[in-house]
């Protein structure tokens, strides 16, 4: 059947959904989906759909992974610094870490701010930070990852105004922002507006970079977050994928083609060690997200059926106890992550759960990517588990329990709405419980803290911020304040709060204000004046 278009009229979740032409359509992942679909089907070929081996023909033995060690602290010189280091060192690709303050829209001279300026990621207030921060790194070489969300607008156009200045055409520009808010509402917490602005904002980042930029990543949907607070592995890919149908409707809803967006959409999961079930885990994925994309949403450039992703190894499996036994647990994820079929890979640095990694734990952990990638054998063969008993078995069995997931999401009314019941949160936080208690009993064993432990911790001296970053912003952020045309700032900022109250695309009014530099927290605020701000509903 030729697939129609269609999307849910607002207020229709949860209803079965119908073709234009009213025809009910069964949702992929229904009970019993997958009965009667071929095994050889299901398996399939590399770079074919459903893509369970792999999304591209040759997966490394044409390319390998790319080495993608996130990073970012302090201001921006600091982590202009770490990002020259890292490419010297061998690293394939950027991706920048932004402090909380950055995250959550105010500038790191406001009150809320203080204590957090440059500590979990790289304080940018204005244009004048990001031009620094890429100072000195073409980008038109490099592919840059951007961790941020509810603000991933700003910090888009922010890069690209830098790359303008560098000669670079935007069209050129290749990388990604997260700009996966919804995760945030469930697992991270650095939302800003509520769910629906939140949604427009993301569609407008689609349509922007669709005719803007175009090689963009334009969202990396993640699971990362909701397995580092517990979720297990169906949960992880389910509430991922349910996410990012969620996406899917709203740019379908906002009368995208979903060709036209789709083969941009990337994602970003957890690499645990349990290497086994976490390849099944990635196999079952991209099957299951190519169906919903051809059967759901009539999809049919092959790019808009492929899940590509980036992976991390677990941070919440360091422990800070005998931290050296972390390089082992990193190489395994890593391992994980290669033999699943990952396109971009973060290795965490061995003393990460201590503190900020120093310049030869940053550098080991890089390492550890190039051993996987050049000493060993795994780039040789595509997908090495293919006709696995053990782990065809894992996928089909990961695959059951996702869908059902999924299914129930669905019957929730969809991701935003289960959210609002707290409904992922809620699975979540009973699984993170159940792991507490196995890892309290002892039955989940965590070599040197409840098996194997020392006496006596070695020493360890941890890299630290120089708290004086806090008065150094704020001196720029004066200084950037008297040079600018306070004007033609306000004329920017006044620009864009009409446009957040209409309907067009809030995009093109926040360039001209970033390019006046206006600062990332006069830009959010202009936006909450508008939008509001989100306050989460209490689950317990
Ligand atoms: N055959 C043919 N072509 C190939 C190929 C092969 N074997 N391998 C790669 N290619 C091509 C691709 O088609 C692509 O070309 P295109 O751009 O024209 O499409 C190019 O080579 C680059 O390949 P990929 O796109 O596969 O690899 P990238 O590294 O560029 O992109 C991604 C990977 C997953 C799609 C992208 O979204 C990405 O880089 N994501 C990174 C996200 C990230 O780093 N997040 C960090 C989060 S940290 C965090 O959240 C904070 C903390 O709390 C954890």
């Amino acid at each position: 059947m030729e697939a129609e278009r269609m999307a849910p009229e607002p207020g229709e979740r949860g209803a079965a959904r119908r073709t234009e032409s009213g025809v009910p359509i069964e949702p992929v992942y229904g009970p019993g989906a997958r009965a009667g679909w071929d095994p050889a089907e299901r398996l399939g070929e590399p770079g074919s759909y459903p893509y369970t081996r792999g999304v591209y023909p040759s997966m490394y033995t044409g390319r390998p992974w790319t080495m993608r060690q996130y990073a970012g602290f302090g201001t921006a010189v600091e982590s202009n610094a770490r990002y020259r280091q890292l490419i010297e060192h061998g690293t394939t690709g950027l991706s920048v870490a932004f402090d909380l303050p950055t995250q959550m829209g105010h500038d790191s001279d406001a009150p809320i701010a203080s204590g957090e300026v440059g500590k979990v990621g790289v304080a940018i207030d204005s244009i004048d930070d990001m031009r620094i921060l890429f100072d000195g790194i073409p980008l038109d070489q490099v592919s840059t990852s951007m961790t941020i969300n509810a603000p991933a607008a700003l910090l888009l156009l922010l890069y690209q105004l830098v790359a303008e200045e560098q000669g670079v055409p935007a069209a050129s520009l290749t990388g990604t922002v997260q700009n996966d808010v919804l995760k945030e509402y469930i697992a991270r917490g650095t939302y800003i507006f509520p769910p629906k602005p939140s949604l427009r904002l993301i569609a407008d980042i689609f349509q922007y970079c669709r005719t803007e930029i175009p090689r963009w990543n334009t969202i990396s949907i993640s699971g990362y977050h909701m397995a580092e607070a517990g979720a297990t592995p169906a949960q992880e890919i389910a509430f991922t994928l349910a996410d990012g149908i969620e996406y899917v409707r709203t740019a379908v809803a906002a009368g995208m083609d979903v060709d036209d967006f789709a083969p941009r959409l990337s994602f970003f999961f957890v690499a645990r060690t349990t290497i086994l079930e976490e390849v099944a885990k990635f196999r079952a994925a991209r099957r299951i997200w190519a169906r919903v994309m051809r059967e759901e949403f009539g999809a049919r450039n092959p790019k808009s059926l492929m899940l590509r992703f980036h992976t991390q190894t677990a941070g919440v499996q360091l422990t800070a106890q005998q931290p050296e036994v972390n390089l082992v647990r990193v190489a395994v994820q890593g391992l994980a992550a290669v033999l699943g079929g990952t396109q971009s890979l973060h290795t965490n640095s061995f003393d990460e759960a201590m503190a900020l990694p120093t310049d030869t734990s940053a550098r080991l952990a890089l390492r550890t990517q190039q051993v996987l990638a050049y000493e060993t054998d795994v780039t040789a063969t595509v997908d090495p588990f293919a006709g696995s008993y053990a782990v065809e078995r894992m996928t089909d069995d990961l695959e059951e329990v996702t869908l059902a997931l999924m299914a129930r999401v669905e019957e929730l009314g969809g991701a935003v709405e289960a959210i609002e019941r707290g409904f992922q949160k809620g699975e979540i936080e009973r699984s993170a419980y159940a792991v507490a208690r196995e890892q309290d009993s002892g039955e989940r064993v965590v070599v040197g803290v409840n098996r194997y432990r020392l006496a006596e911790e070695d020493p360890y001296e941890p890299l630290r911020v120089d708290p004086a970053i806090e008065a150094q912003q704020a001196a720029r952020l004066a200084t950037l304040r008297a040079e600018r045309d306070r004007g033609e700032v306000d004329a920017a900022l006044a620009g864009l709060r009409r446009a957040a109250e209409g309907t067009s695309n809030v995009l093109h009014p926040m360039k001209r204000a970033l390019k006046a530099r206006a600062t990332v927290g006069e830009v959010c605020d202009a936006l909450r004046e508008v939008w509001g701000a989100y306050v989460p509903t209490e689950t317990f």
